[in-house]
């Protein structure tokens, strides 16, 4: 047995019978066999800008030589965790607020999770401090505790023993269950976690008027509304990020993946300037950091990345033309009776083929197409510089493996 244990894989799956990824250049990946696929899944939903870019690589490794990283405790900062913050608050619905930094999702998830309990201990209401956090079913929040706790994948929650207290789960797209919720216990409820599209979950947009409604709920109990745009964000949706898709602003939010396109690995969260006023206003040391918030490699990663969305027009890209390819696309295999329905915005789509998607998905990879079965849902999410023959490409594989 090989020394490796993988995430999310049976631990007895031996280690030859993995795909050994040995090269990647823009849409594309090759195993050890020299066998092509097309990336339909932008590695794990993380790579915006395509694999192999130069502009990137070239940025760290210039960083590196300046020096690796440095951590900013108190007394310390540098350059590349400023401008980071700087460039990715600039494109957010919050310009004046504030960003703290991380490296994965789970960790950007604990930390929104940590600053709506310590808002909500801060606020308490007649039941004593709000510390509710509601959470919604099919949610994915990753797979430290806090998110453990806030996934609504309840196959995910068990077998780990006692998570965390006062986390309570409302059927998805439901906005009078939410509204309930509030209406028995709003004074101990101190936020909502919830991604703008679940994604892992099997691709589920909001309900018209769902996140507007959450926010309205948030609004008049005094409750922090936290979106988890780790998937979302950097131009998945059509807009750099899914509050700015959905039109509805949240008082906090996560990101990770696209931030760096994962050629480093970069997280955080985005508070709003109200929640950075009240931290400011406790006039004592945050009691939250990790060793490597800020890596100043992964900042400058994140920075380049941003740059190149931003130059190569690739969240307009997202909200036109792999909006239209994918609907379209999609939408004929409705009509043609191969697939029973279909979801998405932007690069982020959902096939429900009305039956286990697993088989199916292997049928592709064989064919030489990545794309994630979730149940009865493929799951779509390429780099956004995919081209439009790759997507026909994609599309015509599933109608063949199916
Ligand atoms: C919405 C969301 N939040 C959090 C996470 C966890 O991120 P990570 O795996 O980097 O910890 C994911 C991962 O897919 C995600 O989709």
């Amino acid at each position: 047995m090989s020394a490796l244990l993988h995430p999310f894989a049976n631990p007895a799956k031996a280690e030859d019978n993995f795909i050994s990824v040995v090269k990647a250049e823009r849409s594309t990946l090759w195993d050890s066999n020299g066998k092509s696929y097309i990336d339909g899944l932008a590695s794990l939903w993380y790579c915006q800008v395509g694999h192999g870019r130069r502009e990137i690589i070239d940025a760290v490794h210039q960083q590196m030589l300046e020096f690796e990283s440095y951590h900013i405790f108190d007394p310390f900062t540098h350059e590349p965790a400023r401008q980071v913050a700087d460039a990715i608050v600039s494109k957010t619905p919050m310009p004046e607020g504030r960003v703290f930094l991380a490296s994965s999702g789970s960790e950007a998830v604990d930390t929104a999770l940590k600053i709506i309990r310590l808002h909500g201990q801060r606020r308490g209401g007649s039941g004593g401090a709000k510390q509710i956090i509601i959470r919604r079913e099919h949610g994915y929040h990753g797979t430290n505790f806090g998110g453990t706790t806030a996934q609504g994948i309840a196959s995910n929650r068990e077998g780990w023993g006692d998570l965390i207290p006062h986390f309570v789960q409302v059927p998805s797209n439901d906005l009078e269950a939410v509204a309930s919720l509030f209406a028995e216990k709003g004074d101990q409820i101190a936020g909502i976690i919830s991604e703008p599209i679940q994604g892992a979950g099997g691709v589920i947009p909001p309900a018209d008027g769902y996140l507007e409604g959450l926010r309205r709920l948030c609004d008049d109990h005094d409750a922090l509304l936290c979106f988890d745009e780790v998937i979302a964000g950097f131009g998945r949706t059509g807009s750099w990020f899914g509050s700015q898709t959905w039109g509805v602003k949240p008082d906090l939010f996560t990101f990770a993946k696209g931030v760096t396109s994962g050629y480093q690995p970069l997280s955080g969260v985005v508070i709003s300037e109200d929640i950075a006023s009240d931290l400011e206003q406790m006039d004592e040391v945050l009691r939250h950091g990790y060793t490597y918030s800020g890596h100043a490699a992964a900042c400058v990663a994140g920075i380049k990345n941003i740059e190149i969305i931003e130059s190569e027009g690739l969240v307009e890209r997202a909200n036109t033309q792999l909006h239209s390819w994918f609907r379209d696309g999609l939408s004929a295999l409705v009509a043609d009776g191969v697939i029973e329905s279909y979801r998405g915005q932007g690069a982020i789509w959902g096939a429900d083929l009305g039956r286990d998607s697993v088989p199916v998905r292997d049928a592709m990879l064989e064919a030489g197409v990545v794309v994630r079965g979730i149940g009865n849902v493929m799951a779509f999410c390429p780099p956004l510089i995919i081209t439009e023959g790759e997507v026909t490409q994609m599309l015509d594989t599933l109608v063949a493996s199916l």
